[in-house]
């Protein structure tokens, strides 16, 4: 806790020394789970070519190994995600909420293997911390929902910035929208996480029809 009546300088310095420390100690534990987690379980890996080697001649062996190796490599993929996840979060504090939302569009894309289109236009502004966690869930949740209601094989994620509004776009080339006007009355009226988080910050979420897909807009003024 920081004592309440400080200088602003004193302030700043005392909330960049507590940041730095922060970082130093997830920078510590993710080189550690490195160390003792990753490593231990990439070694193993080693071993498996070895007795694969040694049952060519054994289709039996030769289906067992295998078996253990695809286990062991979803334990691998899921420490390297929860480490990836630690360092992006460390990122988002303190990169830009833009470049978060670049990064979320880039690792969402790799994840689904598609295409996420990030574009923006004017000057990046502040807005408060709570408003970009919440439009980051959103932008991640529209992503989401694309890929998974739609098998969109391009989402554009456009962020619009004007003098005390942003506006951010997700539009996909979905082919799941048979129904469209279906589709929009629904999330028009459902009550879901996208519409509370938005009601949360005071931003107004729309859905129409994209050029091929759903478009989302939401509007943030601050
Ligand atoms: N990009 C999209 N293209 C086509 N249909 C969509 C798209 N996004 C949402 N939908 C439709 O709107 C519905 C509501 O979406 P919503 O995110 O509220 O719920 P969900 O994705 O079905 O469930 P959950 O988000 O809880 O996993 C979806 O079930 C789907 O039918
Ligand atoms: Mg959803």
């Amino acid at each position: 806790m920081l004592p309440i009546f400080l200088s602003q300088k004193k302030f700043q310095t005392a909330v960049s020394k507590q940041a730095a420390e922060a970082c130093e100690h997830i920078l510590n534990e993710m080189g550690a789970e490195l160390h003792d987690d990753l490593i231990q379980k990439l070694s193993v890996f080693r071993l498996y070519l070895d007795r694969l080697e040694r049952a060519t001649y054994s289709p039996q062996e030769t289906e067992r190994i295998l078996l253990n190796m695809r286990t062991d490599f979803e334990s691998v993929t899921m420490a390297v995600r929860r480490i990836s996840g630690r360092l992006l979060q460390m990122r988002m504090e303190d990169d830009s909420f833009q470049t978060g939302i670049e990064v979320l569009c880039q690792n969402m894309a790799h994840e689904r293997a598609g295409n996420v289109h990030f574009e923006y236009s004017g000057a990046p502004q502040p807005i408060p911390e709570l408003s970009q966690t919440y439009l980051y869930r959103i932008v991640q949740e529209l992503i989401h929902n694309a890929f998974k209601h739609s098998a969109a094989w391009h989402i554009w994620v456009r962020m619009k910035w004007s003098p005390h509004v942003l506006t951010l776009e997700i539009e996909d080339d979905g082919t799941g929208f048979n129904k469209p006007a279906e589709f929009i009355t629904l999330l028009r009226k459902k009550n879901n996480t996208l519409k509370m988080r938005s009601q949360a910050i005071g931003a107004i979420i729309t859905f129409d029809q994209g050029q091929q897909g759903l478009i989302a807009k939401v509007k943030y003024s601050f």
